[in-house]
């Protein structure tokens, strides 16, 4: 259905509750919501100074059907100052229940690949382009994607890291707005919210594949030397 024919049968369960005396409209707060979001033009992002007025920002998001299913929002975690961010696809269970992104197996792995490089995860900022938990692990959609973009866009501001590493392939798909495979992606550096990135394999795929580790450590390598000029 259209949103000006789902607008226009929305004003009608409106006028027709009125008419019966109901104040409520049918549908859950996230339908109208969403609903709304597609009729009316966007707010501006505001400016923000802080990772901690983004959080606020963002509130008890509903914005999308993800917030039905969590249990708690994973926003990011790391120093406000890190010259290096990840972001990775979605919380998964332990992150959903813990609230912190990367805890579970893949992020354990996560640690030792940035052990690997010299890095310590205190000095690097990560996130999600969702914030909470797709149901089953399964990939985050578009409209959930779009829906928490203006979270990352904003950390990623705040943040104004050196350079991002894209982890995995939705991370990198959404960011660069590509849709070519992982294994042309991987290792090569683009620009994205004015900042260099570079994708590589999510820890995930590599406990999966562990032949690629040495792909992932290569491009880690050429992450923490920096883009080329
Ligand atoms: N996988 C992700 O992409 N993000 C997490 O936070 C955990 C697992």
């Amino acid at each position: 259905m259209t949103d000006s024919r789902r607008l226009a049968d929305l004003a009608d369960n409106l006028a027709c509750r009125s008419r019966m005396g109901l104040s409520k409209v049918a549908g859950s707060r996230e339908d109208l919501a969403q609903l709304m979001d597609a009729v009316m033009p966007a707010a501006p992002t505001p400016r923000f100074t802080s990772l901690a007025q983004v959080r606020q920002w963002m509130g008890e998001c509903t914005r999308c059907s993800l917030s039905r299913g969590r249990d708690k929002i994973v926003f990011g975690s790391g120093p406000e100052d890190a010259r290096i961010m990840f972001i990775g696809e979605g919380p998964g269970a332990q992150e959903d229940r813990q609230g912190l992104p990367f805890v579970g197996p893949a992020g354990k792995l996560l640690d030792a690949m940035l052990a690997a490089v010299g890095l310590r995860r205190e000095q690097v900022y990560i996130a999600n382009i969702v914030k909470c938990r797709p149901p089953g692990n399964r990939d985050p959609q578009a409209e959930e994607v779009a829906a928490c973009r203006p979270f990352l866009e904003a950390q990623v501001k705040v943040i104004a890291p050196a350079a991002i590493c894209t982890l995995g392939r939705p991370a990198a798909h959404a960011l660069l707005n590509s849709d070519a495979p992982m294994g042309r992606l991987r290792g090569q550096w683009s620009r994205a919210l004015g900042v260099p990135v570079l994708p590589t394999y999510h820890p995930a795929y590599l406990l999966r594949t562990p032949e690629a580790k040495a792909l992932a450590y290569a491009d880690l390598k050429a992450l923490v030397k920096g883009p080329t000029p």
